[in-house]
């Protein structure tokens, strides 16, 4: 549904931030999680902090799958705008691809984490290669939104600010 709108609606930029801010806080204390499985199949206590923020990574993680899933829905409901023409057609390609890779990422992550919560190894190994991979993707999704803003000037950045009904 790629091309079929002008920008993004309130409720797609509502969600991308929401979204982004939820995974940042999941690749930052995601580790909490694993020390607390470590210690439940070793036998000994985690501290306060990583308790509550390995529950909080369950709990996250779920609402993540489901702002997901929302926002696939509005995306195949009513589109998104079509890439910034001002690079060239590989940097339009690249852009595609890269926001389908952060889809698949968005929706696989949190499911095997709940593998990993609930069958343990090989999926915790799987699921723990989801921070790297989100590091990379978000490190050149943020570059190239810059890059679009301030060298090219084609509003990238803002399209991602600026409601279009
Ligand atoms: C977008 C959502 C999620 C992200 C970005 C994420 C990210 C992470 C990160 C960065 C770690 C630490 C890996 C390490 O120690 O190197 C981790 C561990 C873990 N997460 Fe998640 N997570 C997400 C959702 C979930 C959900 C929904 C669950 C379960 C309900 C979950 C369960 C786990 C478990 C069990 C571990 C420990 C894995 C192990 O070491 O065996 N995660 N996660
Ligand atoms: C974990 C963090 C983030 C994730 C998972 C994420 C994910 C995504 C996805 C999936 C899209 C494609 C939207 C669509 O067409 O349906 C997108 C677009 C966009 N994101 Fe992010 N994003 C993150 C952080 C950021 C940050 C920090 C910035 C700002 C520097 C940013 C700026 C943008 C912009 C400007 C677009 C519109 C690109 C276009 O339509 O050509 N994102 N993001």
């Amino acid at each position: 549904m790629s091309g079929s709108r002008l920008g993004y609606s309130s409720y797609q930029i509502a969600l991308h931030w929401c979204i982004a801010a939820l995974v940042l806080f999941q690749l930052f204390f995601g580790e909490s999680m694993t020390a607390v499985v470590d210690a439940t199949e070793e036998g000994h206590q985690v501290s306060g902090a990583d308790q509550a923020l390995g529950s909080a990574h369950y709990w996250v993680g779920l609402v993540v799958l489901v702002l997901v899933a929302l926002r696939l829905g509005l995306r195949f409901a009513s589109g998104a705008p079509k890439p910034a023409d001002a690079g060239p057609k590989w940097m339009q390609a690249a852009a595609r691809a890269s926001h389908a890779l952060f889809y698949v990422l968005l929706l696989a992550t949190p499911i095997v984490g709940l593998l990993a919560f609930y069958m343990g190894d090989p999926w915790g190994d799987i699921h723990s290669l989801g921070k790297p991979a989100f590091i990379v993707l978000v490190v050149v999704h943020v570059l190239a939104a810059l890059y679009h803003q301030f060298w090219l000037r084609d509003g990238t950045l803002k399209k991602m600010i600026v409601p279009v009904r």
